[in-house]
């Protein structure tokens, strides 16, 4: 097997020695702590990292990342990062992008058996029963897997505003935004799809936590 993992020991000595060159004091004043202003959900594909995308540097943002930019109720993982992220890092925006092509997205468009995935996909699938009317209108597979995308995104965006977590953040007069966008890894640009929740009001009354 060719040792191909070694290059990225290699690119990170090359990274060490650029920043220390800019700032000696670089990773000093990293090693103090963070204070970023932004939580990012994301896919996990490998074509959309959220730093290099939205050019942060490390410190900057906060991210979680599974497969189809999901913010599911039951994922510990998910709860955990949300409630570090808006409780103790007080971060003021929360990004779910979702990205154009995404395999997730595709493959919960189809009906074929994958595996375990299946039972994570099935998260995705209920997004489009919620929007099947829209969706079963657009008959160009391409065009209906691209609007799939974004009616994801606008209903993890939803979904965020109904944690109890988000509700609590507002509650307590804590700034705190939640945007929908989409990356097109055709072109490189970020979408912002215009859903951006900013209190309990925007969410329908029956979601309302007192
Ligand atoms: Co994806």
């Amino acid at each position: 097997m060719k040792k191909s993992y070694k290059k990225l020991l290699i690119n990170n000595k090359k990274w060490v020695s650029e920043q220390l060159e800019l700032d000696p004091n670089y990773f000093e004043n990293l090693a103090h702590g963070q204070t970023p202003e932004y939580l990012w959900i994301g896919c996990s594909d490998s074509r959309v990292p959220a730093n290099t995308i939205t050019g942060t540097d490390p410190g900057e943002m906060f991210v979680h990342r599974n497969i189809a930019n999901m913010v599911v109720h039951s994922d510990m993982n998910m709860l955990s990062v949300l409630s570090y992220a808006v409780e103790v890092l007080k971060v003021k925006h929360i990004i779910v992008c979702g990205h154009y092509g995404c395999g997730g997205v595709i493959a919960a468009m189809g009906n074929k058996q994958i595996g375990l995935i299946d039972n994570w996909l099935r998260h995705i699938k209920d997004v489009y029963r919620y929007h099947h009317k829209e969706l079963d209108q657009i008959k160009d597979e391409k065009q209906r897997a691209r609007r799939f995308v974004e009616v994801n995104v606008m209903e993890q965006v939803h979904d965020l505003g109904k944690t109890s977590i988000v509700q609590n953040a507002w509650k307590h007069k804590q700034p705190l935004h939640i945007h929908g966008w989409v990356y097109d890894i055709n072109d490189g640009i970020i979408k912002d799809l215009d859903v951006t929740f900013t209190c309990t009001k925007d969410l329908h009354k029956v979601y309302h936590l007192d």
